[in-house]
């Protein structure tokens, strides 16, 4: 909505969540405590904030004002019920239908931004049509259209994504209302960009996209991993495939596998349609994407464990990068969280870097409570002393007797790690584990430090060899 109000100076963009503490934060006037760290997005809020932007949790009235209204809630992963673990909980989408079809005024154009299931319209369009029926006849009554507009953006080069996307897609049945948000677009993006759909196309190319995404990212894990036992090299042969035109070069980098709160969640949707649907052998095509990306992480952690002599216990490892990937500080679905608390269990002593994600939300996401974490407290006890870890700034002190480096997240500043001075600190012999193919490999070899990168069969090749 910040771009679009960027873009759009005459229309006034009311951004309402009812979580206060999100509202306040992306009201402060310190910019670098927006609740979201994205780059460029702090310039375009200080642009466009109180002027056609505004952030407020009085959603009531945003609602009662607006022409058009984006619903852009979280759709999570079923928890428990029928579907649970797979399907969506539709449960905030249902409750902002149920306040727009009460607190709308005149006709209001809804649209679903966030990624639904395919066929939520309908469920949509259910609850907004009740306010008809149960409407007092004294008020006049409210009408509504309902239109699909995924967003396609990929976090961490969201704004660029939104500026410059590949296409827009809007579904809907309905000509004029399309066209409300297609001229909205047109503010920015190109009308040759805009697809028009009908509303169930619209929803379902969305998952798929996500789907598609996810798919390759596992398939050139699953290469990677045969790269490392045949002599292959992961890199040379995504080049060697990316060339191809029929399959195109992005999404072939190897690494420690998806992450982020969209991919996992939008296949296991896709699955639980598919079987809903009575098609169980698209589900378990889709769902053999979510177990390798699992079995990704897993073997990382074997890995490590096995050229660690088969033992970490009090073993200090050092981690690098906790964002699903760079540029970013949303940990959701990272695979730094699986693996940490893996090589945690292993009974290793975690040191954790990351330039973006803060302490708490660390301790958050390893179920290890921020306060007790490293105080010298006899009381506690051994298997809870065996999770320890800390975060800390990346300096001399972060390699001080550590039996090994894990770099996990893509971040540009881990490409210029100084090996030679790191390895001077480190126990011997060091390990640098690169899972995203980023260290500078001759800087850890000429610092007498053993490397393992991802997808390089070379490299164990020559261990073989030595
Ligand atoms: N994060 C991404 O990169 C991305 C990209 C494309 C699509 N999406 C989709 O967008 C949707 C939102 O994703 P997100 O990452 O922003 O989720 P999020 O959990 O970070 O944010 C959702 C917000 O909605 C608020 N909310 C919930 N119910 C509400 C209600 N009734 N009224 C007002 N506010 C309410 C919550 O307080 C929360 O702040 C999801 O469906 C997701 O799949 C996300």
């Amino acid at each position: 909505m910040s771009v679009f109000a960027d873009k759009c100076k005459d229309i006034a963009f009311n951004v309402v969540d009812v979580n206060k503490e999100r509202i306040a934060a992306w009201n402060n006037n310190d910019l670098s405590k927006l609740p979201i760290f994205e780059p460029g997005l702090d310039k375009i809020i200080q642009r466009c904030r109180g002027i056609n932007l505004t952030f407020s949790s009085d959603v009531h009235k945003a609602i009662s004002e607006a022409d058009i209204i984006f619903i852009s809630v979280n759709t999570p992963t079923k928890t428990k019920g029928i579907g649970a673990g797979k399907a969506s909980n539709l449960k905030w989408v249902e409750s902002c239908a149920r306040q727009i079809s009460e607190y709308a005024k005149g006709h209001t154009i809804v649209v679903e931004k966030s990624t639904l299931p395919v066929r939520t319209g309908q469920v949509i369009k259910g609850i907004l049509e009740s306010s008809k029926i149960s409407s007092n006849s004294t008020k006049p009554t409210p009408t509504f259209d309902v239109l699909s507009n995924p967003e396609f953006l990929a976090e961490g080069t969201a704004i660029n994504d939104l500026l410059f996307p590949d296409r827009v897609l809007i579904g809907g049945d309905n000509k004029q209302a399309l066209d409300v948000l297609g001229e909205i677009y047109k503010n920015w993006v190109p009308k040759e960009k805009i697809i028009y759909t009908n509303l169930w196309s619209s929803e379902l190319a969305k998952l798929t996209a996500n789907a598609f995404l996810a798919q390759r990212i596992s398939s050139i894990n699953s290469i990677s991993a045969l790269c490392e036992v045949t002599g292959a090299d992961v890199r040379e042969v995504s080049r060697a495939i990316g060339k191809d035109s029929r399959i195109g070069s992005k999404f072939l980098a190897s690494g420690p596998g998806f992450g982020g709160s969209c991919f996992k969640k939008d296949i296991l949707n896709l699955v639980y349609l598919a079987n809903y649907f009575g098609l169980p052998e698209v589900g378990r095509f889709w769902e053999g994407v979510v177990e390798l990306n699992s079995w990704n992480q897993s073997r990382l952690t074997k890995l490590i464990l096995e050229n660690l002599f088969g033992n970490l216990t009090d073993k200090k490892i050092g981690i690098l990068g906790f964002a699903f990937k760079a540029n970013t500080n949303d940990t959701r679905e990272s695979p730094a969280i699986v693996i940490c608390k893996n090589l945690l269990n292993e009974g290793a002593i975690l040191r954790i870097n990351d330039p973006k994600v803060d302490r708490n939300q660390i301790a958050n996401d390893l179920e290890t409570p921020p306060d007790q974490q490293n105080q010298k407290n006899d009381n506690l006890d051994y298997s809870y002393q065996k999770k320890s870890w800390q975060k800390m700034d990346l300096n001399r002190n972060f390699f001080e007797g550590i039996d090994a480096v894990v770099v996990l997240t893509e971040w540009e500043s881990y490409s210029k790690i100084d090996w030679i001075e790191a390895a001077k600190s480190m126990r011997s012999p060091g390990w640098v584990f690169d899972t995203r193919s980023i260290v500078d490999t001759r800087k850890v070899s000429e610092a007498g430090l053993n490397l393992w990168r991802v997808g390089d069969g070379v490299l164990n090749e020559q261990r073989k060899r030595i």
